[in-house]
């Protein structure tokens, strides 16, 4: 049976979660008044949002870097369409940090051409796959499947929260001259944590001392992260979300190649076709397991 419209919420050709997303916010994106100075993490969701809120939340607070002021990251780096938390967020003082899973087409009008900055992480599918699978049994507000095949199903038709991994990534690609975007890979920044803070510090034109990166590495290190609890989610995800059973964490494993412990060879097999056939010409490269880097390129493994 076809339960999605329980919990999602289908606006402009996009899903939403029926229940979190603030329709308010959705109906008057379009007039959303952008600041030069706003900065967006933009995910495709299960692809590292928390961890690079976590990241820019450090860059840019340094009561947050020093923890002498103990905010949840989710407060610091509020979403735009899930504005779970009543921020005001148009009146914000500046800088005004977002988080948002919108796809290209419903962002403000303003944020086209303009100096504000967007950071675009992606992750390879087959990892972002296996952690929405294990996300939306764990969650009261997403529908759960009772086994891989049945949720790959979904995932494949855009039935999920966010819609098509495919269109969203490259619908943000494709567009990016309209944008001041930077694309940051989840896979470059486990292999490299720090090079990828000071690519992103850099892009945000912010000046760090060693000092100060050592701090940010340290507390977005996943291991640290996990025990951290502004920034764990634990607390949104025992008040705000609701799991099934009362386990489980936001911070799952954060491992690159976890999807090889979970899909069948046929399955991986016909996502590879899937992929190949969706992401022809596509010029960004994906790394599918750490081990295999060498292999590693824009096709699917
Ligand atoms: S959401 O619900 O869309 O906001 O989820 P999102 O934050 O995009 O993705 C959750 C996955 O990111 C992993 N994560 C990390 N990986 C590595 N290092 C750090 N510091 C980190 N923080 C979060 C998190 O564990 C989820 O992946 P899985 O594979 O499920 O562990």
């Amino acid at each position: 049976m076809d339960n999605s419209r329980k919990y999602l919420l289908n606006f402009k050709g996009c899903n939403f979660e029926r229940t979190l997303v603030d329709m308010k916010i959705l109906e008057k994106l379009d007039d959303f008044e952008i600041r030069d100075d706003d900065v967006f993490v933009i995910t495709y969701p299960k692809s590292g949002t928390v961890w690079t809120q976590q990241i820019l939340s450090l860059i840019y607070f340094e009561g947050h870097r020093n923890r002498t002021e103990k905010w949840d990251t989710l407060d610091r780096v509020p979403f735009l369409e899930y504005n779970i938390r009543n921020v005001d967020i148009e009146n914000r003082p500046s800088p005004r940090l977002f988080a948002s899973h919108l796809p290209y087409y419903l962002a403000p009008k303003s944020l086209k051409n303009n100096k504000a900055k967007i950071i675009y992480v992606y992750r390879n599918p087959k990892d972002v796959l296996i952690s929405f699978f294990h996300f939306s049994n764990m969650v009261v507000k997403l529908e759960a499947s009772n086994t891989l095949e049945n949720f790959m199903e979904k995932f494949l038709d855009g039935k999920v929260m966010g819609s098509l991994w495919f269109d969203h990534i490259r619908g943000w690609y494709e567009h990016k001259n309209d944008f001041n975007i930077l694309f940051m890979m989840y896979e470059d920044m486990k292999k490299d944590l720090r090079s990828s803070i000071l690519k992103i510090s850099s892009f945000l034109e912010k000046d760090l001392s060693e000092e100060e990166v050592d701090a940010i590495v340290r507390q977005a290190t996943f291991e640290n992260m996990k025990f951290i609890p502004q920034a764990n989610y634990n607390s949104i995800l025992k008040n705000e979300f609701g799991t099934r059973n009362n386990e489980g964490a936001f911070l799952r494993k954060g491992a690159v190649g976890d999807w090889k412990h979970h899909m069948t060879v046929e399955q991986s097999e016909r996502f590879d076709r899937i992929f190949q056939e969706e992401m022809k010409d596509f010029p960004l490269k994906f790394i599918w397991d750490l081990n295999d880097e060498a292999n590693s390129n824009h096709s699917a493994k």
